[in-house]
């Protein structure tokens, strides 16, 4: 950097200060919500080989839904069903645009691509003696390959929510006799990720089974919103997901005997899980609640997966007291047999976590109720802190201290694994004018990353990656386009799909650059000058879009965007 450069950054960077400085003073602190010794900026890196990524999926970016032999996909059917509904018929119509996108990515110096396979793009039926798409493969290859060429590693996903409609049809898709030891559904799932390290395995070296299978069971077989939208609150999400758990075994088990000595890679199942945090943390009820919850949310998988082959022994206990006060002959949680256990445990190469919220619990007593769900089962409250700031979701609260304790609980859990943060974003509602400086997003990476270094360098967590989701806006499952996650913003009404950087893409370049907060980095610099603003600020403030205290929003939303545009050239 030549010195009149030099020396001009760091007069603004003087100005930004005094500037900052004196908002500080004026500011009143709408949002609360920040401890001055738990947020803290802690300064400092990661290790070198530390994976900087981002993530899509397939029916969220790639739209050409039936081109060549592509088979219907359970979520092709629900976009259909209502023609008011937005569909991912071309979505990011990355399945055209993806050398475009490649080089988004390396432009922000990005190292690894997390994306995922279309099962019913490689074998429309979802079934290999039924044919096999070659566009399809094609397809994946030719991305792979121009990864590769860009020096991206992928990391594959399987399954991200797209089954073949076909399977759901036939077998019911994860209901297909879930007690039993020959369910068709997990030998194919077994042949569909036998024929992916088949075809990309020489290049792929991180498989991922299945994406959040939390949210696949419970919406897609319990409460019955996403698709195939079967409806059954008191069990079905309880035999979804041990026909999930089964088919993710098997997956990993494929790759162990056939392919693992040859490709070397490695095999994880994505798990989502909210922190749950007690809302009384002096009240010992109050803290099994909050555990009962996090073994519930993330130990309904992970403890099978990491620990014993089988569920939570809170979990177990609490269905079975629940089915004999129900007057059932047995739980509602299936038990697996011991050969079963024996087949799921450990079969996991590293901890993959996707991250978004935390929620505050308290302990509901015993629920006794006729219409029992996944949510009265765990006889627990749930709600947020006043002082949480919301998102366009009204699940998502920007905690980013959450990720830490959940970092920890994970180590301390599931005996000290390694952790890939595979999922971690924020997001904002579709604008008119488009919301491009986007500075709650810059500020929820900046603090979920600095608290992921918390947990690395205070805490021991054996954290090797983060993953931002989402490099691009892309269809966002039910609401659409109406909600946005990505680093580059999408036009969807243009035939062409433009992407446009947003503000945030330009911060995670600087911050992957970076590799962390290094001490006297310009780039720390800028995040010390945004720190204060980051955590006194919402989306109300910044993009004053959600009403409430609205005069004061759009003041600060001028105070706040004049340092964001001055500091901006700093960080592009
Ligand atoms: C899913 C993404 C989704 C995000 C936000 C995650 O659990 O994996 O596909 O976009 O949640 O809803």
């Amino acid at each position: 950097m030549s010195a009149t450069a030099s020396d001009s950054i760091m007069e603004t960077g003087t100005f930004v200060n005094c500037f900052l400085l004196v908002i500080s003073l004026v500011i009143i602190p709408v949002n609360g919500g920040y401890d001055k010794e738990r947020d803290a900026l802690l300064k400092g890196t990661f290790p070198q080989d530390f994976i900087w990524s981002s993530a899509t999926a397939a029916y969220q970016i790639e739209g050409a839904w039936n081109v060549s032999d592509k088979g219907p996909s359970v979520w092709d059917t629900l976009a259909h069903q209502d023609n008011n509904r937005d569909t991912g018929d071309v979505a990011c119509d990355s399945y055209h645009k993806y050398p475009a996108d490649i080089q988004l990515m390396k432009q922000m110096g990005l190292k690894y691509y997390r994306f995922s396979i279309s099962w019913p793009r490689i074998f429309p039926t979802g079934e290999q003696q039924d044919g096999v798409n070659q566009d399809g493969v094609d397809y994946y290859n030719n991305l792979i390959n121009e990864l590769k060429a860009n020096d991206i590693e992928p990391m594959v996903t399987l399954f991200h929510w797209d089954l073949p409609q076909a399977l759901q049809d036939r077998y019911g898709g994860f209901l297909n006799n879930h007690t039993t030891n020959t369910t068709v559904i997990h030998d194919l799932f077994g042949d569909y990720a036998r024929f992916c390290y088949q075809n990309f395995g020489d290049r792929v070296k991180y498989w991922i089974t299945f994406n959040d299978p939390w949210i696949i069971a419970l919406e897609g077989y319990g409460i019955g919103n996403f698709p195939p939208k079967h409806r059954d609150p008191a069990e079905g999400q309880y035999k979804a997901a041990h026909n999930i758990i089964l088919s993710h075994a098997k997956a990993y088990h494929i790759y162990d005997d056939e392919f693992r000595a040859a490709q070397g890679g490695q095999v994880s199942i994505a798990l989502s899980c909210d922190w749950g945090d007690p809302k009384y943390p002096d009240d010992p009820d109050t803290v099994e609640a909050a555990e009962r919850y996090v073994q519930f949310f993330v130990g309904w998988f992970a403890h099978a997966i990491y620990k014993n082959g089988d569920y939570p022994d809170v979990m177990k206990a609490t269905m079975a007291r629940k089915g004999r006060e129900e007057g059932r002959n047995s739980s509602r949680l299936p038990e697996f047999t011991p050969e079963q256990k024996a087949y799921i445990n450990r079969t996991s190469d590293f901890f993959a976590l996707n991250y978004y919220t935390t929620v505050e619990v308290a302990d509901s007593g015993h629920i006794v109720t006729e219409n029992p769900n996944y949510f009265s089962d765990m006889d627990v409250e749930k709600g947020h802190a006043a002082d949480w700031p919301q998102t366009p979701f009204t699940w998502l609260y920007t905690v980013p201290w959450g990720i830490r304790k959940l970092l920890g609980f994970i180590r301390d859990e599931y005996g000290d694994p390694d952790v890939y943060i595979t999922e971690n974003g924020r997001p904002d509602h579709d604008r008119d004018p488009a919301i491009l400086m986007d500075m709650d997003r810059i500020c929820s990476y900046m603090m979920h990353t600095n608290e992921v270094m918390k947990a690395y360098s205070l805490d021991n967590v054996k954290v090797k990656a983060f993953t931002a989701w989402s490099l691009m806006d892309g269809y966002e499952w039910l609401p659409g386009y109406t909600v946005r996650f990505g680093l580059y913003y999408v036009d969807f009404n243009d035939p062409d799909r433009t992407r446009y950087p947003k503000a945030s893409s330009v911060f995670y370049k600087q911050l992957v650059r970076n590799n962390g907060y290094p001490e006297g980095s310009d780039f720390t610099k800028y995040v010390e000058n945004m720190w204060y603003f980051c955590h006194n600020t919402t989306e109300a403030e910044v993009n004053g879009y959600t009403g409430g205290a609205s005069q004061i929003s759009s003041l600060f939303s001028l105070f706040l965007a004049i340092p964001m545009m001055i500091a901006y050239p700093l960080i592009a």
